[in-house]
C-alpha cells in the first residue's frame, strides 16, 4: 500500500516530464541502487507455486510475468528487474553495431488510454556492450535477449545480423527473441513473410542445432490471421520454441510509432486467441503473451485459455512494481497458470 502510494506520487511527478528523460533517469538509479529501489517501490512475494515451464521444459520461468523488450534495452538495470521478482527480463532490441534510433521526441504518453506510441527505431549500445553486461548476470529471472537489424543493414541481408547475434548470446541467454515486428525500423516487417522469413528461420535453425538455445518470433497486431498461421507453421517447420504475440500497433491515427498499452490490448488478444487455440499446448508451441495487459484479470483470462508467459511494459510506467506485487498476491493459490 505504501510503496503503492509512493509510485503514484512518482509517477505525477514524472509525468511533467519528457518521457525518455524520466526513462533515463529511472533507469540510471534502477541500474545503481537495484536493492533499495526494489525496497522503496515494492516487489513480488516470492513462492515456489509460480514456477511456470513450457510444455518441452525448455522456459523456466519462476513467475509468469516479465519484462518485455524496450524496458532496458541496453541491460543495465537487470538486477533491479530480477530483485523485484519479474519471472524474466527481455533486454533489447540488440543490434550488431551501436546506432543512435530515431529522432527524438519517440515516446509520446496518451495516459486517457493508459497507453504509449514509441518510434524508437532500436537505438543500441550494440552487441559487445550488451553481451559485457548480460555475461555477468547471474539473477534468478530467466534472461531473454531481443534481437534485430541495424538500421543500414539491407533487408535481404537481414539474416545475417540475426545470425551473428544469435551466436553472440545464445551462449548466456535463457530464449532469444527475433524482433520482427517493429514498426519503427523502415521494411523490417517484411521479414515476417515470404522467401525472408524463410531464408532468416533456416539460418537461425541450422546454428540452433549446435546451440539448443529456444527461440521466439515476436510479431505484429497488424497482421491478417492467415499471416500468423503462416509464421506459426513456420515455427513448427524450423522446430523453434514459439511466438511472442505482439508487438505494438500502427493501426492509429497519429502521425508516427506504435502504440502500446490499453489501446492496443483487444488487437493483440485476438491474436493470442487465435494462436493459443490452435498451436497452444499439444503442438508445443509456447506463445508468449505481450500486449496491454494492465490487470490480474488481464492474466487470468490469458491462463484460462492455455497461456503461461506474460510480459508487460506499458501498464509498468502506469502502474509500477506495485501491479507486479498486486498480480503475485492475487495469483497465490490460484489454479490457473500452473
Ligand atoms: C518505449 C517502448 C520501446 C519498445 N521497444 C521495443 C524493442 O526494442 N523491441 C521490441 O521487441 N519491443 C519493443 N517494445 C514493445 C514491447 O516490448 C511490447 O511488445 C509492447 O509494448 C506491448 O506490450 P505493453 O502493452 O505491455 O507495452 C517497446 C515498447 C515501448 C512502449
Amino acid at each position: 500500500m505504501i510503496a503503492s502510494n509512493f509510485y503514484e506520487l512518482f509517477r505525477k511527478a514524472a509525468f511533467h516530464f519528457d518521457p525518455e528523460l524520466v526513462h533515463n533517469a529511472a533507469l540510471f538509479f534502477l541500474a545503481n541502487f537495484p536493492q533499495t529501489m526494489a525496497q522503496l517501490f515494492g516487489r513480488a512475494i516470492d513462492d515456489p507455486q509460480f514456477i511456470t515451464q513450457s510444455a518441452d521444459g525448455k522456459l523456466n520461468w519462476r513467475f509468469p510475468i516479465g519484462v518485455a523488450a524496450g524496458l532496458d534495452k541496453d541491460a543495465v538495470a537487470l538486477d533491479y528487474f530480477d530483485a523485484i521478482g519479474f519471472g524474466a527480463v527481455e533486454v533489447g532490441t540488440v543490434t550488431p553495431l551501436p546506432q543512435v534510433g530515431n529522432d527524438r521526441p519517440r515516446i509520446f504518453r496518451h495516459p486517457g488510454e493508459q497507453s504509449l506510441r514509441n518510434s524508437m527505431g532500436f537505438p543500441s549500445e550494440g552487441m559487445e556492450a550488451v553481451y559485457q553486461r548480460v555475461a555477468k548476470y547471474n539473477g534468478r529471472a530467466a534472461l531473454g535477449v531481443n534481437i534485430g537489424k541495424n538500421k543500414n543493414t539491407p533487408i535481404p541481408e537481414a539474416f545475417n545480423d540475426y545470425l551473428l547475434l544469435y551466436k553472440k548470446f545464445a551462449p548466456v541467454a535463457d530464449y532469444i527473441v527475433v524482433n520482427l515486428s517493429s514498426p519503427n525500423t523502415q521494411g523490417l516487417r517484411k521479414l515476417q513473410s515470404g522467401e525472408y522469413l524463410d531464408n532468416l528461420l533456416k539460418s537461425l535453425a541450422g546454428h540452433k542445432d549446435r546451440e539448443k538455445t529456444p527461440i521466439f518470433i515476436k510479431i505484429s497486431p497488424d497482421l491478417s490471421l492467415e499471416e500468423v498461421d503462416h509464421i506459426a507453421q513456420r515455427v513448427l517447420d524450423f522446430a523453434l520454441e514459439g511466438i511472442i504475440a505482439t508487438n505494438t500497433t500502427i493501426d492509429h491515427s497519429y502521425k508516427i510509432g506504435g502504440m502500446s498499452g490499453k489501446y492496443l490490448y483487444e488487437k493483440s488478444k485476438i491474436i493470442r486467441h487465435h494462436l493459443l487455440a490452435k498451436y497452444g499446448g499439444e503442438s508445443k508451441m509456447a506463445i508468449i503473451g505481450a500486449g496491454g495487459f494492465s490487470s490480474f484479470a488481464d492474466c487470468v483470462e490469458f491462463w484460462k485459455e492455455g497461456g503461461k508467459f506474460i510480459q508487460l511494459y506499458t501498464s509498468f510506467i502506469y502502474q509500477g512494481p506495485p501491479l507486479i506485487a498486486a498480480i503475485a498476491k492475487e495469483l497465490r493459490g490460484l489454479k490457473f497458470g500452473n
